[in-house]
């Protein structure tokens, strides 16, 4: 595969969607071949998914079903859209991929589903890939869901299964997103969301030009 593969993650709020289409506008004027996505839903039938996870009651799964439910949306993100687009040489940006579910379904419910667990749900869906970058957007959780909150009084169909979990759920997965930081730095960089659109954008480029020299 000669394309790039970059992933955005962080907690609900923290502006990702916003930050992508920037990062997005800004490589196709340096004449790239840009694409974005999304987990869950980064497909037909993974819309299909994306409406059990996201919406509804906050208990209707546990994080093992959750956990096997993000995978198999995963697994047919891959296979039908990132791959075959990195096979045409494309740089896919996605919103949300992996960490996430190891953020939420492991350090959000507080280690109630192992990490082996996840680590062989990953093996088997994804197998030896990964991101080529990964930009990890942290801040506060609770201005972050004060966003996400704000949003979703403008959506059709509120997707707010998440963001109805207590707050220590939201700190969990922060310390998770840092953690995941903290072990994998040479793909992972943690960038401070509590910045203005612009300045966290600039921060955006300067990390890919830095990191991918694209
Ligand atoms: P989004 O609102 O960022 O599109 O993501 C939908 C929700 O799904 C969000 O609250 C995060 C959650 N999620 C997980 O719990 N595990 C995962 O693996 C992914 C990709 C998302």
């Amino acid at each position: 595969m000669n394309g790039c593969f970059i992933t955005f993650e962080g907690g609900d709020g923290t502006g990702k969607s916003t930050q992508i289409k920037l990062l997005e506008d800004y490589l196709k004027a340096k004449g790239k071949d840009v694409i974005t996505t999304k987990e869950p839903g980064g497909t037909e039938v993974g819309l299909e998914i994306r409406k059990l996870l996201v919406c509804g009651d906050k208990d209707k799964f546990d994080a093992v079903a959750e956990a096997l439910l993000y995978f198999a949306d995963r697994h047919i993100h891959l296979t039908k859209k990132i791959w075959p687009a990195m096979n045409e040489g494309k740089i896919v940006l996605s919103d949300r991929f992996a960490d996430s579910t190891f953020a939420y379904q492991y350090w959000g419910y507080n280690k109630r589903v192992s990490k082996e667990t996840l680590q062989s749900l990953y093996q088997i869906s994804v197998g030896d890939f990964k991101p080529d970058l990964t930009i990890i957007l942290d801040i506060d959780p609770e201005i972050g869901l004060e966003r996400s909150f704000n949003k979703a009084k403008n959506m059709d169909v509120k997707e707010l299964r998440f963001e109805g979990r207590e707050l220590e759920f939201h700190h969990n997965l922060r310390k998770g997103f840092l953690e995941i930081a903290k072990e994998e730095p040479n793909r992972c960089v943690v960038l401070d969301a509590d910045k203005s659109i612009d300045e966290l954008h600039r921060d955006i480029v300067n990390v890919v030009n830095q990191r991918l020299g694209l």
